[in-house]
């Protein structure tokens, strides 16, 4: 049995890694300062785990959460990028001086590995599709660029430190407990949620722009695995985690109907500052290495997701 240290254990993807090293039997601490992240997502699991009330910018907390850990899986963070249009020295606060803070406490403690939540929005809008990793990074949004230095951070502590790091770039991941509430929340709860009351969703800008949507139990997967891969093969590198599928919010609407049981049309509105166009992974390189194959393609996780919305009346 390990020790895992969640940071953003709170949030919709810490709060899924917890169950899902729970039911594996793994021991599991996790801090969350509940800016993003919601008291309810813990409740069925907060006597199973050490939980704390701790902010990753607070470095001596940071260094007291890592004593004892063996692996740390990085995932607190400010998740927006229109918010860090919005507010980019909030989100570089969050999502660079934190990651830097919970490298130094790792580091420090001489945890294993850290994992982190990189984002596929390091690769802007290239328009070469799929992405792959070994291709420029090219950010557009302030959120971006700060996931890409968080990442470059991870190297360097490999690099400079011998502690073992690696980043998984993911590609919008969805599912139960994605916080549909706010004006930033993730295309999907948005939708599903408005779409059960039967309420009309904005798509901004013509709808055919696509992502690669990737459902949480594919994330969780890599996330486990890249802790246990040999170091040789992962150590101070990038992965993509996603499904290597796209859908446009078009045919994500229409796919949606049925199950919401939601027969109006979509609004359409202004295409949003900082967006890209199209987003498709290659996920040869995390299959190679991390032993990763996704187990839930788009149409099962929007099914479970609805069902989750459905059930829970959120
Ligand atoms: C981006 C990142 C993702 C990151 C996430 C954090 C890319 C490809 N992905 O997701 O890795 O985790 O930010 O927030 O850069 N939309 C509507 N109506 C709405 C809400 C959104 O049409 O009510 C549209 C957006 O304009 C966008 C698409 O849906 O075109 C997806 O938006 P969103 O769910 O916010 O995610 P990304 O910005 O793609």
């Amino acid at each position: 049995m390990a020790l895992y240290l969640i940071t953003g254990v709170a949030g919709f993807i810490g709060s899924s890694l917890a169950r899902g090293l729970l039911q594996r039997g793994e021991q599991v601490r996790g801090v969350d300062n509940f800016s993003t992240g919601k008291r309810e997502n813990l409740n069925q699991i907060l006597g199973q785990i050490d939980f704390r009330e701790t902010d990753i910018l607070d470095l001596d907390a940071m260094k007291l959460a890592c004593t004892g850990v063996d692996y740390v899986l990085h995932q607190a963070a400010i998740p927006s990028v229109p918010k860090s249009v919005l507010d980019p020295i909030g989100s570089n606060r969050a999502n660079v001086d934190g990651s830097v803070n919970a490298l130094v406490a790792a580091r420090d403690a001489k945890v294993k590995r850290v994992v982190y939540a990189a984002s596929s929005s390091a690769y802007g809008d290239t328009p070469t599709l799929p992405k792959h990793e070994r291709m420029s990074p090219d950010p557009i949004s302030p959120y971006a660029v700060a996931k890409l230095a968080s990442e470059y951070y991870l190297t360097s502590f490999y690099r400079c430190y011998g502690i073992e790091t690696v980043s998984l770039r993911y590609f919008n991941i969805f599912g139960p407990r994605q916080d549909p509430s706010s004006p930033y929340s993730g295309v999907l709860a948005k939708f599903i949620t408005m779409m059960l009351r039967g309420e009309q969703p904005t798509i901004f800008g013509d709808g055919e722009q696509s992502r690669d949507f990737t459902y949480i139990d594919n994330a969780v997967q890599a996330n486990l695995l890249a802790c246990k891969a040999p170091a040789a093969q992962v150590a101070g590198k990038v992965f993509n985690v996603a499904t290597g599928r796209r859908a446009t919010l078009n045919e994500t609407f229409k796919l949606l109907q049925p199950l919401t049981s939601y027969s109006g049309a979509p609004a359409y509105a202004e295409e949003r500052g900082g967006d890209i166009k199209h987003s498709l992974a290659d996920i040869s390189q995390a299959e190679q290495h991390l032993g990763y194959k996704p187990t839930v393609n788009f149409e099962e996780g929007l099914r479970q997701t609805v069902e989750w919305y459905r059930s829970s009346r959120v």
